[in-house]
């Protein structure tokens, strides 16, 4: 396999290919979102709600980050590995938003690393960058700020917000950041900000004229039948699929028609 890299995600913006991004926070996974030819692969801090079953992605630490990304990395041929700095290992200082950035990096062997924010961490992105590691940003409904927004509905319909999300997007070029991500934006806000950049703009909400997009592998494959944003497309059943097997297995098991002589030694 030829390795996805930072450049080769900016050279398919520029050919007008679409990046195809999911996340992943575990070995038996990643293996497989790899194998099917998956451009870029998010360890994602919603790992705090889909792995670990917390509400928000506030609680989730460094340290769990960096077992979710050590794990997902061993599994890996092709794809580009992101991990997320979690809330608190980046926003207080520059420093620590360095030291954070390294140890992911040295402790996981992830790729890159992507970081929730524009202006306010301005100094925090340049000390990473300046350190040679490639960060994606994300803006829009940046979940890490989920109690100041106080809503999971769209962000960005107001001109003030527009006007902020179109400089901070800018401005994470300038900086140097190789791809942004743009979460729960109006699709003519998104497309808008995709084409006054020449780094690709990966959305997830964000619509269709944006260089690439991004799901939660556990909602695109249906393992939850709870969460229904508009945005969301099933590729699959698994809860449903899932269910029948363990139902099966149990029914099998009462019934005493599991092990058969076959599958016994
Ligand atoms: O943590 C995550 O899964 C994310 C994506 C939704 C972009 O940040
Ligand atoms: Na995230």
């Amino acid at each position: 396999y030829k390795r996805v890299t930072t450049k080769s995600l900016v050279d398919m913006k520029k050919n007008g290919e679409k990046i195809a991004m999911l996340t992943s926070y575990d070995y038996s996974m990643a293996k497989i979102v790899d194998g099917a030819g998956i451009d870029v692969i998010l360890v994602g801090d919603s790992a705090s709600n889909v792995m670990a079953g917390h509400e928000t992605t506030l609680p989730i630490t460094l340290d769990q980050m960096i077992y979710h990304a050590t794990s997902v990395v061993r599994a890996i041929n092709r794809s580009l590995v992101v991990v997320d700095l979690p809330f608190g290992s980046y926003q207080s200082d520059p420093k620590e938003a360095l030291r954070s950035a390294i140890r992911i990096m040295k402790e996981s062997g992830g790729h890159a690393v992507k970081l929730e924010g524009g202006k306010e961490i301005k100094e925090s992105l340049k000390r990473i960058l300046n350190a040679g590691i490639p960060v994606m940003g994300h803006l829009g409904l940046t979940p890490q700020s989920i109690y100041k927004f106080g809503t999971y509905t769209v962000r960005a319909k107001e001109e003030a917000e527009a006007e902020k999300l179109k400089s901070d997007a800018l401005l994470l070029e300038r900086l140097g950041c190789f791809a942004i991500v743009l979460e729960k934006v109006p699709a003519k806000l998104a497309k808008e900000v995709a084409e006054s950049v020449n780094i690709p703009v990966i959305g997830i909400g964000a619509g269709n004229g944006v260089d690439g997009q991004v799901l939660v592998v556990h909602d695109m494959l249906g393992m939850t039948h709870e969460f229904n944003p508009r945005f969301l497309r099933r590729y699959a059943d698994l809860h449903t699929e899932m269910t029948k097997a363990f139902e099966g297995y149990r029914d099998d098991v009462k019934s005493k028609k599991f092990p058969s002589d076959d599958e016994q030694y």
